[in-house]
C-alpha cells in the first residue's frame, strides 16, 4: 500500500521517478506527487492516477537530479490533493514520502499544535515530518540524527525518504514493517518500494531491514540501525527481467497474468517435480523434513486470495500427510493470543511477501518458538525474509491488484510439499503418490487447454454481466474455489458476490434464489458429486439460472445446468488449479464488459503493507 520512489544521482530525477510510479502504481491509485531539489525543494501532488499528474505537470521545469515521489492509498485523511505525499514540513525545507501508518499520530500532533505547528492535511505523515522537523531545530543536529530520535518514539509501520534543502546532496531513508529496496548504480541510487521501478537501471539491490536508517548520496550508502551503528549493506542480485513487468501485448495485467499460468505453474514446478524419478526437490522445506513430518499440528496463517489457497491446503495435507491442519485469517491470529505447542509448523503464504498482518502473524509465533516456513512469491521480501525456511512461487511479478496467477503458483508449491511430507510419512500410498506427480506436471499443459475457452467464458459474461449479485457454490477442494471465484468477480466487477459451501446453502443463502440469481457451481469430478448435483437440483427448482464448472466427458450434469464451463480430466486435489482459471476469466470479462479498470479495482491495493 503506498508505492515510493526515490532518485540521486546525475540524471534527471522525474521521469525516472514518474516511471517508477506508474509501476508501483498496483500499490495504491488514490494520489500521487513527487518533490523535486533543484535551485529550490519544488512539491507537486494531485488527486488521482499517476496519469492525472503527469498530465498537470507538462511543459514544467522539472529539471533536478534528486527526488522522491509517492502514489498512495489512503489511510488518514480522503483521496485529496492536499492529502498526497509528498509533504513539505512547516519551514519549508524537508520533503516526505510515507508508506504505512504512524499509530500514535495524534498525540504528536496535539504536541507539536501546542509548539505552534499547523497542518495543511489530515494525514498522520505530516504530523511525523514535523516531528522530525522541529527535533532538528531544538538539536540543531543532522538530519539522519533526527530521524533517529524521532522514530524511537513512533509506533507504527513506515517506510519514509526525505529531502532536505540545506543537503542537497542527501537523502534520508528508513524503514520499519513496509518495504524498501535500494538499487545501486554507478555514482547514483535508486529507492523504490519493490524493484520493478529500479530493474532496468541496475541489478544491484540492498533490501533494507526493519530499523535501518539508509544516508544515501550518489556515490555512497550507509545504513546504521537506531543506535546510530554502521550495518553492512547486503547487496543481492535481482534475478528478475523488464519484460515480466510490462503488459506484453495484452490488453491489462489482469489477462496477461492469467494468460501466463502455464508457466508460471511450469517455473514453480521445473527443478523440483521429477515424475519420472518419483521425487520432489525443494531445499527451503527439505531442511525441514523431520519437522513437517513430525508436525502436532500445521498453522497456515494468509490473508485474500492466499488464505483460500491455505483453504486448499488444508484439505489436501488432511488427506494426504493425515495432520491436523487449521487455517488462520492472518489479522485475527496475530491479536488472538494463540495456542502455539512445541512441534507446530506455521505456513505462511503470500504473493507480495509484505502484507502487515501476515508479516506480524508470523513473528509473533516465531518468537514463541514455532517454526515457520513461507510460500511467497516476491523474491527477499519480509515475510520470506522472517521465515525460517519455506519455497518461493516464481510466478513473476503479479501487477493485476486481483491475484490470479500467484494464486495457482501457491498450490503448486502446497501441492508438492503435502505429497513430499505425505510419502516421507507413509500416509500416502506410492501408487497414488507417483500418479499424483504424474497428474501435478501435466497441469500447466491442462491449463493450457482451459485458457482456449477464453471467447466462451467471454461471451458467458456479457449474458451475465447485469446480475446484481451472485453466488458460487462448490464443496471438499471446489468449496475454496467458490470462495475465490466470489472474491474474483466482487474486486473486479463490483458486482456483489458470495462463496458458500455447497451444502451450506440450504442453511440461509437459498432465501436468495429466484429467477435472476446467478449460481456458479464448481461440479468438477470428485466424490462429492452426486451431492452437489443434488444441490444443483434444488435451485434449478427455485428457477435460480446454474452455472457450472464440470470435468469433460460429464454428461449428465449438462441436464440440469444453464452454462458451462469445462476442465480437463485431473485428479481432485489437482481440480482447483484448473477450476479457478474459468473463475478468474469470468471475472475479468464481466469487469471489462461492465467498464471496470480491472488493473486497479476502486478502493483496492495489491499489497497491504498497513493492518
Ligand atoms: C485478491 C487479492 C488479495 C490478496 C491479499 C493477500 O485478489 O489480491 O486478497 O490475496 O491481500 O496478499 P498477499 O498474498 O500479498 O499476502
Amino acid at each position: 500500500m503506498c508505492g515510493i520512489v526515490a532518485y540521486i544521482g546525475s540524471r534527471e530525477a522525474y521521469p525516472i521517478i514518474l516511471k517508477g510510479l506508474k509501476r508501483l502504481e498496483y500499490r495504491g491509485y488514490d494520489s500521487s506527487g513527487v518533490a523535486l531539489l533543484n535551485s529550490g525543494l519544488k512539491v507537486y501532488k494531485k488527486k488521482g492516477k499517476v496519469a492525472d499528474l503527469e498530465e498537470t505537470l507538462i511543459g514544467k521545469d522539472m529539471h533536478a537530479n534528486v527526488g522522491i515521489g509517492h502514489t498512495r492509498w489512503a489511510t488518514h485523511g480522503e483521496p485529496s490533493d492536499c492529502n498526497a505525499h509528498p509533504h513539505m514540513s512547516q519551514n519549508g525545507k524537508l520533503a516526505m514520502i510515507h508508506n504505512g501508518i504512524i499509530e500514535n499520530y495524534a498525540q504528536l500532533k496535539t504536541e507539536l499544535i501546542k509548539k505552534g505547528y499547523e497542518f495543511k492535511s489530515d494525514t498522520d505523515t505530516e504530523v511525523l515530518l514535523n516531528f522530525i522537523e522541529n527535533i532538528l531545530q531544538n538539536n540543531n543536529c543532522p538530519l539522519e540524527e533526527a530521524v533517529r530520535i524521532a522514530l524511537k518514539r513512533i509506533v507504527g509501520a513506515y517506510v519514509i525518504v526525505l529531502i532536505d534543502q540545506d543537503n542537497p546532496d542527501t537523502l534520508i531513508a528508513a524503514r520499519k514493517g513496509s518495504p524498501l529496496v535500494i538499487g545501486i548504480g554507478k555514482g547514483e541510487h535508486f529507492l523504490a518500494s519493490d524493484a520493478s521501478p529500479i530493474i532496468e537501471y541496475t541489478k544491484e539491490v540492498v533490501y533494507v531491514n526493519d530499523y535501518e536508517v539508509a544516508i544515501i548520496k550518489s556515490d555512497e550508502l550507509i545504513l546504521k540501525n537506531l543506535g546510530n551503528e554502521r550495518q553492512t549493506p547486503y547487496i543481492t542480485k535481482l534475478d528478475m527481467e523488464l519484460a515480466a513487468i510490462e503488459k506484453g501485448g495484452y490488453e491489462h495485467f489482469m489477462l496477461k497474468e492469467i494468460f501466463e499460468q502455464p508457466t508460471t505453474i511450469f517455473d514453480c514446478l521445473r527443478g523440483r517435480l521429477d515424475a519420472h524419478a518419483g521425487t520432489i526437490t525443494m531445499k527451503g522445506i527439505d531442511e525441514y523434513a523431520e519437522e513437517l513430518k513430525n508436525a502436532n499440528r500445521i498453522v497456515i496463517v494468509a490473508c485474500g486470495t492466499s488464505w483460500h489457497a491455505g483453504l486448499v491446503a488444508e484439505y489436501i495435507f488432511e488427506e494426504l500427510c493425515r495432520v491436523n491442519v487449521e487455517v488462520e485469517y492472518a489479522s485475527e491470529f496475530r491479536y488472538r493470543n494463540p495456542v502455539i505447542n512445541k512441534g507446530d509448523v506455521i505456513i505462511a503464504i503470500s504473493q507480495s511477501g509484505e502484507t502487515a498482518d501476515t508479516l506480524v502473524a508470523i513473528e509473533n509465533a516465531k518468537e514463541k518458538g514455532a517454526i515457520i516456513l513461507g510460500v511467497v512469491n516476491v523474491v527477499g521480501s519480509s515475510i520470506a525474509r522472517t521465515s525460517h525456511g519455506g519455497a518461493y512461487t516464481h510466478a513473476g511479478p503479479e501487477i493485476g491488484v486481483a491475484s490470479t496467477k500467484a494464486f495457482t503458483a501457491q498450490l503448486a508449491i502446497l501441492v508438492m510439499i503435502a505429497l513430499k511430507v505425505g510419502f516421507e510419512k507413509g500416509t500416502i500410498e506410492e501408487k497414488r503418490y507417483r500418479q499424483l506427480l504424474i497428474d501435478l506436471e501435466a497441469i500447466p499443459q491442462k491449463v493450457e487447454v482451459v485458457l482456449k475457452d477464453h471467447e466462451k467464458i467471454k461471451a458467458l459474461a456479457e449474458k451475465y454481466m447485469d446480475a446484481p449479485d451472485f453466488l458460487y457454490l462448490g464443496r471438499g477442494y471446489n468449496f475454496p474455489v467458490a470462495l475465490e471465484g466470489a472474491l474474483k468477480l466482487k474486486e473486479i466487477s463490483y458486482i456483489h458476490a458470495e462463496g458458500y459451501p455447497a451444502a451450506e446453502m440450504k442453511h440461509g443463502p437459498i432465501a436468495l434464489v429466484d429467477e435472476k440469481l446467478p449460481v456458479v457451481f464448481i461440479a468438477t469430478k470428485d466424490v462429492y458429486h452426486q451431492k452437489v448435483l443434488s444441490n444443483m437440483q434444488e435451485i434449478k427448482a427455485r428457477k435460480g439460472k446454474v452455472i457450472a464448472v464440470i470435468t469433460e466427458g460429464d454428461t449428465h450434469t449438462p441436464t440440469i445446468t444453464n452454462d458451462l464451463m469445462i476442465i480437463p480430466e485431473t485428479d481432485e486435489i489437482l481440480a482447483p488449479m484448473l477450476s479457478v482459471i474459468h473463475l478468474q476469466l469470468l471475472a475479468y470479462y464481466i469487469g471489462i464488459a461492465k467498464g471496470c479498470d480491472v488493473d486497479k479495482p476502486r478502493n483496492l491495493a495489491k499489497s497491504v503493507t498497513v493492518e
